[in-house]
């Protein structure tokens, strides 16, 4: 049963990032597999196992003005039993996704991600139009929330700019972080920036890719 909600909501995610470019699934893993994720995260914490995280392409710069997030990098092959539900969610959306848009994807990158409260991460985009073809490039990003009982009130929204910037004064959408979540878009096209929440923030990002 689950296999077949998995299912169905990849030709969802598949049709709507076909259709407009951005996905958006309210139940995209099982609630024990997020709670489980989230756990992951607190622990890391507890170790100091998480880093801070960087910005640009070369030199990594540490700016907590620009970003305030602190992440874990996962490994594929030394996943935990939740990060394994994960990725096998993804392997399917990414086999969904290159069935039927032709995207070539062929991997992902991702992380565990946590925003202390009052942390942002200003308007940016995942990767520059035209960015050097022949290395991996992003192309999808996909982030699901992990925090069960997030409300209104805790802040934290994903903005997601609609419009491209030079377009001006662009609409966007506020995406409230609420656990089991997700959300999918082209990382060339949609400016986007996470506002400060008042609770510790928590996600699990990750990037198809492409070349
Ligand atoms: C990112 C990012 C958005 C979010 O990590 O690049 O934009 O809602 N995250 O966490
Ligand atoms: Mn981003």
């Amino acid at each position: 049963m689950q296999t077949e909600y998995l299912a169905k909501s990849l030709l969802e995610i598949t049709d709507k990032i076909a259709a407009h470019g951005i996905a958006i699934i309210d139940q995209f893993l099982p609630a024990p597999t997020v709670d489980a994720l989230a756990e992951e995260i607190s622990q890391l914490a507890q170790l100091n196992a998480l880093k801070a995280a960087g910005t640009g392409r070369e030199n990594v710069a540490i700016n907590a003005n620009l970003r305030g997030d602190h992440i874990y990098w996962l490994d594929e092959q030394s996943g935990s039993p939740a990060q394994q539900v994960y990725f096998n969610a993804m392997e399917a959306l990414r086999l969904e996704l290159n069935r039927q848009l032709y995207l070539g994807l062929f991997g992902l990158e991702s992380h565990l991600v946590l925003y202390p409260p009052g942390m942002a991460y200003q308007k940016h985009i995942d990767r520059f139009k035209g960015e050097n073809a022949g290395k991996p490039l992003r192309q999808i990003s996909a982030i699901l929330y992990l925090n069960s009982q997030w409300q209104a009130s805790n802040g934290g929204h994903l903005r997601l700019y609609l419009q491209e910037e030079s377009l001006g004064a662009a609409p966007y959408l506020d995406i409230l972080p609420t656990g089991g979540k997700a959300v999918f878009f082209l990382s060339d096209t949609f400016y986007h920036e996470v506002l400060p929440a008042n609770q510790d923030r928590l996600s699990l990002t990750g990037w198809f890719l492409t070349r």
